[in-house]
């Protein structure tokens, strides 16, 4: 079988993740690829430069990527490893899912996303599944691994992680960011899962056996916060350049956006979540239910 792994990561996790998934896979020809930007993206990042890609990201306008050289034109799998960036795929992967290239080669091919994610990959991978299918592939599995921590922790863990480039406790007290090295070494477990249904062809299982073994899982409190903040995300970048066309100062409305989602994220979310589980949820376990099951089997077939 010819499998094509192609991924960006910008510090190096996703690489990890998807070295160790893929080591589990046997007999097979593998065409590993890992794709750069042509404008690097300066890691660690600076807090304005950070904020400042969010409009375009959101948006998914394609940026230009190195040449890609593949080694085949056909693969019989395609391993497409990404990371959320604003609750949409990060530039690098959205502008290779744009690419003629790459959309010729997920035309009628099998095709597994592996997520290396903080914790809110439901809305980008809406969008990943969205341009797969309508390049022709076929979705049949998704290994999405997420922080351990819980959300507000860890996302001062991974600002702390993405502005100092350093892996570690912020003023040792946080939690570690990122994914854990224990998932990170696991994904050599669900490369085994894969491998399986490669050896057998048969890939029917795939997805509902990642699940059980908890390679994807979807928390409530995220699925309630992502159901919201992709289309606010998506008026912010629409405002943003809409004021920069009509010559406004872009840096300003770009600092407004990162107050707004502090704000949102520090104070509003736990409110709006505290009244949502007292109040909502104990009447929405039926719709709960059924928004899970979409999102931890989206774009994949089940019978
Ligand atoms: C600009 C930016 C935005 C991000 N937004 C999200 C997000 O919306 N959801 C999420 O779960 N993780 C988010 N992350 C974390 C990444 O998905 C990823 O886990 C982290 O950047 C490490 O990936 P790497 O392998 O590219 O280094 C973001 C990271 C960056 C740099």
């Amino acid at each position: 079988m010819k499998i094509l792994s192609i991924n960006y990561s910008q510090s190096g996790q996703l690489d990890d993740i998807l070295s160790n998934f893929l080591s589990s896979i046997k007999n097979c020809e593998i065409d590993r690829i890992k794709i750069e930007a042509q404008q690097s993206f300066a890691f660690p990042w600076k807090v304005d430069g950070f904020y400042n890609i969010m409009p375009e990201t959101v948006l998914e306008e394609a940026i230009s990527l190195k040449e890609i050289h593949f080694k085949e034109e056909k693969y019989d799998l395609i391993i497409l490893g990404y990371q959320p960036w604003f609750l949409s795929p990060s530039m690098p992967t959205s502008s290779l899912l744009q690419l003629e290239s790459f959309k010729k080669r997920v035309n009628g091919t099998k095709v597994m996303t592996v997520i290396g994610a903080r914790n809110m990959w439901l809305n980008s991978q809406t969008s990943v599944v969205k341009h797969i299918h309508d390049a022709g592939g076929e979705m049949i599995a998704n290994l999405a691994l997420t922080d351990r921590a819980p959300n507000q922790l860890s996302a001062v863990s991974i600002v702390h992680w993405m502005m100092t480039g350093k892996k570690t406790k912020k003023w040792g007290v946080f939690p570690l960011p990122g994914i854990s090295d224990e998932d990170i070494k696991g994904a050599s477990f669900f490369g085994a899962i894969l491998n399986e249904s490669i050896q057998k062809n048969d890939f029917k299982d795939l997805q509902k056996q990642i699940i059980e073994k908890k390679g994807t899982k979807i928390n409530v409190n995220i699925l309630f916060i992502e159901n919201k903040a992709k289309k606010i995300f998506n008026i912010w970048a629409k405002l943003i350049k809409k004021k920069e066309a009509q010559g406004k100062k872009r840096s300003f409305w770009i600092s407004f956006f990162r107050y707004y989602l502090n704000f949102a994220l520090f104070f509003v979310a736990p409110i709006l979540l505290f009244l949502y589980t007292l109040l909502l949820r104990p009447f929405l376990g039926k719709k709960i239910k059924r928004q899970i099951k979409h999102f931890l089997y989206i774009g994949i077939e089940t019978d």
